[in-house]
């Protein structure tokens, strides 16, 4: 609105430097020049009137005293002779424009002869004029003069003309009018000057007010259109008439070009894998991609507008690394780990400075890759292979232990049948027996290493599969008071896995979780299907003691164990079955909270998870 006041008041200055002033200007010289037109006709007239008196006198003041037979007379009396004979002749002339006083001066007698209208002026006939007066210049030099001023009468405009005969001056002849008449004709014209101009002045005002609004409303149109162009790229200008419509037509093309190339970069920073972020000079949260929303699990909606010291609050690693970039020092591929949601994620970092086409920083652009997934297949790689080479070397331990332990056993229970009921060594041979049976589980667990049975896969529910195993688990949960729950999702399709080797996984699991609980606890069961990546999967929760960070990645090596009694093959063995059904297993802990591992198994027979 402010600009829209300036830019009328600019154009109001502006016409009334081009419109008024000229107005006001010829005015002043219009009404000027008709006061000079007015004086000079008047002039001209008065002495108009002064020449017919001359004219009508023919020869000299003597001549009519001589044609009267009159000579030698006194002053007094010649001046009553020439009024009488000239006084008819004024009072005519005198009498045919109002206002006008007229007569005849004689130089000789130094007297008025006649003053007309003679009713008005007859008291003045005989009188000399003043000392001063230029009548007497023009009765010197014999040239024509107007004298405006107090004179005879007051306050006149005197015209006034030589009498000349025979190269002599003989007097002279005046003819005049009130000032005061002179001024009311000059000031009734000047008012209709000044009407001129007002109404002049008035219209040009109206019409610069119309001719202003117009360019005025039209500016405010384009004023208004860009702000909303600025909240929302996608406004479009209305049709609008004339020059303005082509600008508005201009400003919608280029907008129209500009939405393309804004959708375009947009689909280019949304499409690919990498986090995109950009951050203001003043370190302000600009721009996220959708790939960066996915990996730092938060929504741009959280995050634009806001400082990256109060975004990345949570992980003090990457703000730090933005608090160099703003200093100056880029990286380029840094690796960095950070925990959402008890889960770690590896990224790698990237900032490059934003710079405008002036080559000017605009701020900071970050790059986000997702390392997780590779980091967890070298992880499956490093464990497979250690997998590899235990399982040699458990198959060659394996044989040459089974064979031993087979004759312990035989003659375990040929000294065992020499014992009377009661004898106390009945405990040590129990208790060997129950080592034995130990060492052959194990030895049973590392030949699956070297010589895993293959797979008898069968379509089936794995709810069914679960039931079942929780019915042979039942009792050394309940000697803990662990409370065992299902959450089994009503959709679950049936899986083609060996129901065998699965309930083994299960055991292995629920075991671990039973052992993890202090005195009581819970351990939840839960069920999903994911029908977008066509995999279930199998959640078991439990609230016992957690898992330190640091034992993670090691837990399905084998013979990793933190048990006084554990083999540290429960895991192994377990993520061993689960790749041989083309699955796959993860786990998210926190110490003094609980543990849940995730079993992913695809629906479609032989489709590999991490291929998907
Ligand atoms: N649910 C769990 N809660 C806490 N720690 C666990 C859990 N499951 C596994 N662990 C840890 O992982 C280690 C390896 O487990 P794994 O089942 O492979 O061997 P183990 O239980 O020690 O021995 P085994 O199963 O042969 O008796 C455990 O010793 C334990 O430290
Ligand atoms: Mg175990």
């Amino acid at each position: 609105m402010f600009t829209a006041m300036t830019l009328r008041a600019r154009l109001i200055i502006i016409l009334f430097f081009t419109v008024t002033v000229p107005i006001l200007v010829s005015g002043y010289f219009m009404s000027d020049q008709a006061e000079n037109a007015l004086l000079k006709e008047k002039q001209a007239k008065l002495f108009g009137y002064a020449r017919l008196l001359d004219v009508h006198l023919e020869g000299t003041y003597n001549d009519i005293l001589v044609n009267k037979g009159i000579f030698n007379i006194d002053k007094d009396t010649k001046i009553k002779v020439l009024n009488a004979a000239l006084r008819d002749y004024t009072d005519q002339v005198a009498n045919t424009h109002p206002g006008l006083g007229i007569g005849y001066y004689s130089k000789e007698l130094d007297a008025i002869l006649t003053y007309g209208p003679s009713e008005e002026f007859s008291d003045y006939i005989g009188q000399s004029i003043f000392h001063g007066h230029e009548g007497y210049t023009v009765m010197k030099t014999g040239e024509e003069m107007v004298q405006i001023g107090k004179l005879v009468r007051g306050p006149i405009m005197n015209c006034m003309i030589p009498i000349i005969r025979n190269e002599e001056v003989i007097g002279y002849i005046w003819s005049n009018e009130l000032l005061s008449d002179i001024e009311a004709q000059i000031s009734n014209m000047e008012d209709k000057v000044y009407n001129t101009i007002l109404i002049g002045l008035f219209s040009s005002l109206l019409l610069s007010y119309f001719l202003t609004s117009n360019i005025v409303r039209d500016v405010v149109t384009i004023k208004k259109g860009l702000s909303n162009l600025h909240k929302n790229m996608s406004y479009r200008f209305p049709p609008l008439r004339g020059e303005i419509g082509e600008i508005a037509r201009a400003i919608n093309d280029m907008s129209e070009a500009l939405n393309t190339m804004k959708l375009h970069s947009e689909s280019i920073a949304s499409s690919t894998p990498n986090g995109l972020l950009t951050l203001n000079n003043e370190g302000v949260v600009t721009i996220v991609n959708l790939s960066a929303e996915r990996l730092l699990n938060v929504t741009a909606k959280e995050i634009i507008d806001n400082h990256y010291r109060h975004v990345f609050q949570p992980w003090t690693g990457i703000a730090s690394i933005l608090d160099t970039a703003f200093n100056g020092e880029l990286y380029q591929n840094k690796e960095i780990a950070i925990d959402i949601h008890r889960r770690t994620i590896y990224l790698l970092f990237t900032t490059t400075a934003l710079l405008n086409t002036r080559g000017e920083q605009m701020g900071i652009l970050i790059i986000l890759r997702d390392l997780t997934e590779t980091k967890k297949l070298e992880e499956q790689v490093r464990r497979a292979d250690r997998l590899a080479i235990t399982g040699e070397l458990a198959a060659g331990i394996a044989h040459e232990v089974r064979n031993p332990l087979t004759a312990i056993t035989g003659y375990l229970q040929l000294l065992a049948v020499d014992f009377a009921n009661d004898d106390p060594r009945n405990e040590f041979t129990r208790i060997i027996s129950q080592e034995i049976d130990r060492l052959n589980n194990l030895i049973d667990q590392l030949l699956y290493f070297s010589r895993p049975l293959p797979p008898q896969f069968m379509q089936i529910s794995l709810h069914k599969v679960i039931e079942e195993t929780l019915l042979l688990i039942n009792s050394p949960a309940v000697l803990k008071e662990v409370t065992i729950d299902t959450d089994f999702s009503p959709d679950l399709p049936p899986v083609k896995i060996d129901a065998i080797q699965f309930k083994q996984v299960l055991i292995n699991i629920l075991l671990n979780a039973i052992q993890s609980i202090g005195n009581s606890g819970t351990i939840t069961l839960r069920t999903s299907y994911h029908s977008q990546t066509a995999q279930i999967r199998l959640q078991i929760e439990d609230s016992g003691c957690g898992i330190p960070p640091e034992h993670i990645p090691r837990l399905f090596d084998p013979f990793f164990t933190t048990k006084e009694k554990g083999t540290g093959l429960g895991l192994a063995v377990a993520d061993k079955i689960l790749e041989v059904h083309h699955g796959f297993i993860d786990v998210e802990s926190i110490v003094g909270k609980g543990t849940c591992f995730s079993i992913y198994l695809p629906i479609r027979s032989g489709g590999k998870i991490r291929e998907e």
